[in-house]
């Protein structure tokens, strides 16, 4: 069965350059960032790890946990870590899980049999402090992820969460946003003593509350 957004993320035990990752443990209260890399010593990879490495202070600030995991042994990530800090200028600086039996990755349908019957895709889960999925991508081992764009989505995912907004398209942080639908005209006024643009009763715009 596909997880999808809403459900609880499986829990796992599993090895990493960090030591043991009890992952509903690891969560404890936090956000939490999983995410797949096909295979250790190649290039997208590489990169991809050395620049969520550079992002540690922005997954901080948003109270974000970040792990990655592929099917490679602990210490084959123990050498490339070396090599991702060569290359990138940024030294590992969260837990790698050596999932080298497949099991969390076959758990969060990390394996496309049909691009790769032995390596992950990139997938990418964002997982709130509930421990329900609240976002999922899968891209092909060819492409990059965007990581800005993963903090920008968790910006946008924190905003919902404690504000009850939603986010338009293209947001960005400090840009308007909306009031989301099941917030009453009488529970905005509450909350938005100087009202908001009204472009359809659905379509409600206010500034983008802070703090
Ligand atoms: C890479 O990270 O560069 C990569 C990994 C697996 C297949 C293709 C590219």
């Amino acid at each position: 069965m596909a997880i999808l957004i809403g459900d609880t993320a499986p829990d796992f035990t599993l090895e990493s350059t960090e030591g043991t990752i009890h992952f509903h443990d690891y969560i404890d209260g936090s956000w939490a960032v999983l995410f797949s890399h096909p295979k250790n010593f190649t290039p997208v990879c590489t990169t991809e790890l050395g620049y969520t490495a550079k992002l540690k202070d922005e997954f901080a600030k948003r109270g974000v946990k970040v792990l990655g995991l592929s099917v490679d042994k602990l210490e084959d990530h123990a050498g490339w870590a070396r090599d991702i800090e060569e290359t990138q200028g940024s030294a590992l600086n969260f837990p790698l899980l050596a999932d080298t039996q497949g099991e969390v990755a076959r758990k969060y349908d990390m394996i496309h049999p049909n691009a790769d019957n032995t390596l992950t895709v990139r997938s990418l889960f964002v997982i709130g402090p509930d421990k329900k999925v609240k976002l999922k991508i899968e891209y092909p081992a060819s492409t990059g992820r965007n990581f800005d764009e993963i903090i920008r989505v968790i910006d946008s995912l924190q905003l919902t969460a404690k504000h009850q907004v939603a986010t338009p398209v293209n947001w960005k942080q400090g840009e308007d946003v909306i009031i989301v639908p099941a917030v009453t005209n009488e529970a905005a006024k509450a909350k938005y003593p100087e009202g908001w643009k009204e472009l359809k009763p659905y379509l409600r715009i206010v500034p983008q509350p802070r703090g």
